[in-house]
């Protein structure tokens, strides 16, 4: 099983926890950690490359993959990770789009593995602030940036216009009575 910290990112303290000997040499140490702060998750065999979808206001922005380095199983760039393109299929944006909306998030990063003894993709987590392509990132091909600025900004046109709106019927309510 893996062990991640509930406020790590990028990879960091996540560890994997393959024997009954690990287990038992961490246990001390995870019962001294109050529950909140960490959880445990079955392993996934997967190929180490993931899908990395972005998405704003459930509209789906772009995608990329990306492949952990061969001595690592962890796909973040900040444990040697790297970027590839990676065209995602219509299971992939559905699955992505279904969990920003489970977890009411307007801009998400959803990473996605294909867990290859269910046959079946996995959520492994929904970003809330998901990175900008670099321009390392954008020559390679990473081309949705200005896409997702645009929805972020209709966004957000879209959320003060309405609550303008609210704050101006309340007022006219005010006024009313
Ligand atoms: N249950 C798991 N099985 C296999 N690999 C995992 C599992 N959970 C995480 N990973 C690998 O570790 C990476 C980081 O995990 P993630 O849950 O996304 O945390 P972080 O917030 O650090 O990115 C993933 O991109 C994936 O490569
Ligand atoms: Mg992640």
């Amino acid at each position: 099983m893996v062990y991640k910290p509930t406020d790590g990112w990028g990879g960091i303290g996540l560890t994997k926890i393959e024997s009954e000997a690990n287990l038992d040499m961490l246990l001390p140490f995870l019962n001294q950690i109050d529950l909140r702060y960490f959880y445990v998750e079955k392993f996934i065999k997967y190929d180490n490359t993931d899908y990395r979808v972005d998405i704003v206001d459930g509209e789906f922005v772009g995608c990329y993959g990306r492949r952990a380095n061969s001595r690592d199983w962890r796909t973040n760039i900040t444990s040697g990770g790297s970027v590839f393109l990676r065209e995602p299929n219509d299971e992939v944006i559905e699955i992505a789009k279904k969990s920003a909306k489970i977890c009411g998030a307007d801009i998400a990063g959803v990473d996605i593995i294909y867990d290859l003894e269910k046959e079946e993709y996995v959520v492994l987590e929904v970003n809330g602030i998901p990175a900008f392509a670099t321009p390392a990132q954008e020559k390679l091909g990473l081309n949705f940036n200005n896409k997702k600025i645009d929805l972020i900004v209709d966004l957000i046109d879209k959320k003060t216009k309405k609550a303008k709106k609210s704050k101006k019927s309340k007022k006219i309510y005010k006024k009313g009575k």
